[in-house]
């Protein structure tokens, strides 16, 4: 009786399915924001089936959402807007720096695709903009001198233990969420990302405010990690590259593996001493340019904190990376990986700035106000944060 009774679910969407009765048309995640700058942004989600997906973008300005027709933005890639995926990246650009934009998302379900000519479109659905729940963002300025960031890094799938962290920050004075490597322990598929942190993430800010994404060693493994970029696209396609944010320059970096790329955890698909390489070398040009060498704060994030361990990866990073952080007037490293909190002054011909190292159980808070950048960590129990001021 009661085996039953555990297949009669199963049993019913079987013979929904068989009269064509399918699952609703729905957005099942986000969305959630990426690639932030002064002048665009990208917003991502995604639903349950295929479909052509846009969105459509209102000034802050008390008008109502629906008061006139406003511009629609659409997942294009090469020329084509894209219809045949239930992962929607729209990229909006030619906005004003330090302004502050309603938006929602629509996507409009592929029926039938018999040919370019012959496509069948079903349900539109959106997240609505009403007054009382429309998302909004607000690009970057450089013209803000105070930047708020909140870093998580190594929750390894705590998703609820995240939000139970995060439950207390106030993210409308947030301008940027860094993930700063092993959000996850491996990436095995789609539905795991979500599941060990970005529903989470949408749940607590990243409508609103942007993730900053980068790996840890742990999110280079896995049979689905060669896909974990297409959840938070940058443009340019590269991991490492340099975010500004009011007058702070944010050098992102990949740190790769932390043992060597022969060893026999990794089946031999590493190949991140070249990897690190390249990020050198694309370092070297990158810290001339004159938009970094004008910012007034440069912080680094980098999951394996440089300097500290004597572990491979480490080791070349201090190899490849550090020689010309070293050279580039950094104010702090900001890292994770060690699982234990830890603060790593300059050392005289090692390392020319400090090496910060949030742990697995607290989230970072920086400020930067004037040039002059405090470093929080709070920890889920409460309590008297750590902190450093940098002058
Ligand atoms: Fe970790």
């Amino acid at each position: 009786m009661k085996r039953s009774l555990l297949f009669l679910p199963v049993l019913l969407s079987v013979s929904l399915l068989a009269y064509g009765q399918e699952l609703p048309f729905r957005i099942t995640h986000g969305p959630w924001l990426c690639d932030m700058t002064e002048t665009g942004v990208t917003i991502v989600w995604m639903t349950n089936k295929n479909s052509l997906s846009w969105v459509e973008v209102a000034p802050d300005d008390g008008s109502h959402f629906y008061g006139k027709e406003r511009p629609k933005y659409y997942d294009t890639h090469m020329g084509r807007k894209q219809a045949a995926t239930n992962l929607h990246k729209v990229r909006i650009e030619n906005l004003s720096p330090g302004t502050r934009y309603r938006y929602a998302v629509f996507s409009k379900e592929v029926l039938h695709w018999e040919n370019d000519a012959k496509i069948i479109f079903g349900t539109t659905i959106a997240n609505p903009a009403y007054s009382w729940n429309s998302l909004s963002f607000k690009t970057f300025s450089a013209n803000d001198d105070t930047v708020s960031f909140i870093m998580l890094n190594d929750i390894h799938g705590r998703a609820e233990f995240m939000k139970d962290l995060c439950r207390d920050i106030d993210f409308s004075s947030i301008d940027l969420v860094i993930f700063n490597g092993d959000m996850s322990t491996w990436i095995i598929s789609e539905e795991q990302i979500f599941s060990d942190f970005l529903d989470a993430a949408a749940d607590l800010f990243a409508k609103r405010v942007p993730i900053v994404f980068t790996r840890g060693n742990h999110e280079t493994r896995g049979p689905y990690a060669d896909f974990l970029m297409n959840y938070f696209p940058v443009k340019d396609g590269k991991i490492y590259r340099i975010v500004h944010v009011g007058k702070v320059a944010f050098i992102i970096l990949d740190c790769g593996e932390d043992k060597p790329d022969s060893d026999i955890e990794y089946s031999g698909l590493a190949a991140f001493d070249a990897y690190r390489d390249e990020q050198a070398e694309w370092l070297k040009q990158a810290v001339q340019h004159k938009s970094f060498r004008d910012a007034g704060n440069r912080i680094v994030v980098l999951h394996m904190p440089p300097g500290v361990s004597n572990w491979h990866g480490t080791l070349h990073l201090d190899e490849t990376l550090l020689p010309v952080l070293n050279e580039a007037r950094i104010d702090a490293v900001l890292s994770g990986h060690m699982h234990r909190y830890s603060y790593n002054p300059p050392v005289p011909g090692k390392t020319a700035f400090p090496v910060i190292v949030n742990s697995n159980n607290t989230y970072l808070r920086g400020d930067i106000i004037n040039g002059t950048i405090r470093i929080r960590m709070f920890g889920a129990e409460g309590g008297k944060p750590t902190e450093h001021i940098l002058d």
